[in-house]
């Protein structure tokens, strides 16, 4: 039916933004460092906001027209966080993102890193886990129709972060959330249009 869709594969419009980004440096960030001939490449923040738009679409997609899709049709298999463990039953879309990002994260051909956090985790791995990753967040639940960039170091290393809020859009999101067992105290009632979380995207300065 859509075949634009298809014939981009998830892993196919990554690997074309990582290569695009190998240039990663014509953007204002490294304007006073590059020499004026140098090789124009993606600027930092068009590069993350590109990718981030393909995360999101394709974690839409895989919610809207897998997991929904199943759900209608009474399909004998159903999302669900235990699938490891569970027969007939396949990862929830935010363990889907999760393990495309350690995929990522693992590719030493990737040139970036990126992730789904919240400051109140379901998983403990989605925590911050950096300063700026908490300044980040605050941000967002702050600014919600706003996206936070900013550049930070890490074992001697310089970055470009930026993070863009992730809204409880369907009744789903916060039913599930709220009412699940990994809660702790200080967990919040998520509602509606809330910030329940941010993506982040890493890219290292050249
Ligand atoms: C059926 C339950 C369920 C639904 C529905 C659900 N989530 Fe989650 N969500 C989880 C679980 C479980 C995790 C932890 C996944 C992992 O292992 O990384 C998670 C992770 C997250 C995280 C990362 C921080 C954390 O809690 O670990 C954010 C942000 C988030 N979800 C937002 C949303 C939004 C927004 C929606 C709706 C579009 C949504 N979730 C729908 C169960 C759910």
């Amino acid at each position: 039916m859509n075949f634009s869709f298809k014939s981009h594969s998830w892993i196919g419009i990554l690997g074309l933004l990582t290569i695009a980004c190998t240039g990663c440096g014509g953007g204002a960030n490294a304007s006073a460092t590059s020499a004026p001939d140098a090789e124009p490449g993606v600027p930092y923040k068009k590069f993350s906001d590109a990718v981030h738009a393909v995360m999101m679409a394709d974690r839409t997609v895989y919610a809207s027209k897998v997991v929904t899709r199943l759900k209608k049709q009474e399909a004998p298999v159903e999302p669900s966080e235990y699938w490891e463990e569970e027969e007939h039953t396949i990862p929830l879309p935010a363990q889907m993102f999760r393990m495309g990002s350690e995929l990522v994260f693992e590719n030493p051909e990737a040139g970036f890193t990126y992730a789904l956090k919240s400051k109140w985790p379901l998983n403990e791995q989605n925590k911050p886990k950096s300063e700026l990753e908490v300044t980040a967040l605050d941000f967002l639940a702050e600014n919600p129709t706003e996206n936070f960039y900013g550049e930070e170091e890490l074992g001697g290393k310089k970055y470009f972060v930026a993070a863009y809020s992730d809204k409880a859009v369907a009744e789903a999101c916060w039913s599930c959330h709220n009412d699940h067992p990994n809660r702790g105290d200080d967990y919040p009632e998520f509602a509606k249009d809330d910030v329940m979380g941010g993506v982040i995207v890493r890219v290292p300065i050249d």
